[in-house]
């Protein structure tokens, strides 16, 4: 049984009276809360070297006051509902888990109020964006790779803030072997997103200007803008980033580095064409400036093989490469990883040791174990062809509805998670009537750099079966068509 934080007054003769206060105090100031187990007597006056009869008479007191009830005579608690006049405003607060009335307060330094995104599992029927199917997780096969994990020499101890050298040398192979980019550093990151972070901190100073696509990943804006960062805007077509707007860009600011993701763009899912990203890499060589490519969901390119990563080609060491196991593996795993050069590395490195040390390593010695034994690919593959198939549907459930709604566009995108439809309508006002019906639908406006609203919605398709995305689908579109 746990200690009690409370020591006895030495001063009061009396030691029964000298408990009671003590106890009264400690409920007073929210110590001890309302419902919560006491030690048994035994337990508290071994810690307090006084007499059990002592504890046994002040429990006798006390409940007879009504702070605390004996609970099927096995143990007293803190009475479960402690009249108001018990506690005094500050101790009532806490008890409560409320403010304090006495909290100080603050001017924050940099103040953070980050916008919500809405949550799927709030909506009865949702497309969330870039989402896999947790379902089909193999969660036996996988527990073996996390019970192996736990026999690993030093598993529990401090290792390399970079990552546990296992998973470091498992992606080290991976990202030769399938994505071609190779001899950069490696480091494990919480998610992609501390990625982006570390690197933001690492390379902004207060006042630079960076570049990102107008229709983009707003978390990656924060961690920038938290870093001091001016963001540049820079247009987003039918094929990607425009390069000719970056080039324009370019001559009126000083731009520090572009965050880009060429792939799947965000939200669009357009893959930058070759043409485009050499002429990038080009320009960002004659400017002298970093790119930083987002790779969040590589695997899932559905029309052949996906198009290799810049970083695969970086002669100059200018491309650095961030990704993700939260779409592969499942996004409560919080492993991403960067790919730099090895002077970036030594600076990141040293950053992360400062603010987590390290990324806890059990998890990430079992996906090394899992992606040693081959079935990490083989999972990568059933899912490719599971989302293949669900984008293909998804694309001919929309085709039924342009019967009804002629105004839908959108393109098949060649990979990814989701789909860029364009109702024809304002989406903003849309998802604002949509969630009275529980329907969930991310608009145009959660993407722009600008805010604006506009007529497009982002449309996760691999989240649920075709089955479920034609039922959600059903239920959008009778909903629109009352509107
Ligand atoms: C563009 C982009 N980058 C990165 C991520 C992954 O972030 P994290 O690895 O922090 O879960 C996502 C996930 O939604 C994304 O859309």
């Amino acid at each position: 049984m746990r200690n009690l934080l409370i020591s006895l007054d030495p001063t009061s003769k009396n030691k029964v009276q000298a408990l009671c206060e003590a106890l009264r105090l400690s409920i007073r100031q929210g110590k001890l809360k309302p419902g919560e187990r006491l030690p048994s007597s035994r337990a508290i006056a071994e810690q307090l070297r006084i007499n059990r009869q002592t504890v046994l008479t002040a429990f006798g007191e006390l409940e007879a006051e009504g702070w605390i009830e004996s609970f099927e005579k096995r143990f007293y608690m803190i009475t479960q509902t402690l009249p108001d006049t018990f506690l005094t405003p500050k101790g009532a607060a806490s008890a409560r888990g409320e403010k304090s009335a006495k909290e100080k307060s603050v001017r924050f330094a940099r103040p953070v109020d980050l916008p919500l995104f809405p949550k799927a599992q709030d909506y009865e029927y949702s497309f969330p964006s870039g989402f896999p199917d947790l379902r089909l997780f193999p969660m036996k096969e996988f527990k073996s790779h996390l019970y192996d994990s736990l026999k690993i020499k030093d598993i529990l101890t401090y290792g390399d803030p970079a990552g546990h050298p296992h998973l470091l040398e498992e992606i080290e192979t991976y990202l030769r072997r399938v994505r071609g980019v190779a001899s950069r550093k490696i480091i494990v990151t919480n998610g992609s997103q501390e990625a982006i972070f570390l690197l933001a901190q690492s390379l902004i100073s207060p006042g630079d200007e960076v570049a990102v696509e107008e229709l983009g990943y707003a978390p990656s804006w924060h961690a920038m803008r938290f870093a001091g960062a001016k963001l540049i805007g820079i247009r987003v077509d039918q094929e990607g980033l425009s390069v000719d707007d970056l080039e324009e860009k370019l001559k009126r600011h000083k731009i520090k580095f572009l965050y880009v993701t060429p792939l799947h763009q965000y939200p669009t899912t357009v893959t930058l064409s070759a043409s485009r990203r050499l002429r990038l890499y080009e320009l960002a060589l004659k400017h002298g400036i970093f790119i930083i490519e987002d790779d969040y969901d590589h695997e899932f390119h559905y029309q052949g093989q996906p198009v290799a990563p810049m970083a695969s080609f970086d002669p100059a060491g200018i491309v650095l490469y961030i990704s993700t196991f939260s779409k592969i593996l499942f996004p409560s795993a919080r492993v991403g990883f960067m790919s730099v050069p090895q002077n970036i590395a030594e600076q990141v490195t040293q950053l992360k040791r400062m603010s987590s040390r390290q990324n806890e390593h059990i998890l990430q010695a079992s996906i090394a174990l899992w992606m040693k034994s081959g079935g990490f690919e083989k999972h990568l593959r059933k899912m490719r062809r599971t989302y293949a198939e669900r984008c293909r549907q998804f694309a001919g459930d929309l085709e039924v509805h342009r019967e009804k709604f002629e105004r839908l566009r959108w393109v098949v995108p060649d990979g990814g998670m989701a789909l860029w439809l364009n109702l024809g309508q304002n989406t903003s006002k849309l998802a604002k009537k949509l969630k009275d019906h529980s329907i969930m639908l991310l608009p145009e406006s959660l993407y722009r750099l600008d805010q604006k609203e506009g007529t497009h919605a982002r449309m996760g398709f691999t989240g649920f079966t075709p089955k479920e995305n034609q039922f959600a689908l059903r239920r959008l579109f009778s909903e629109i068509a009352k509107k």
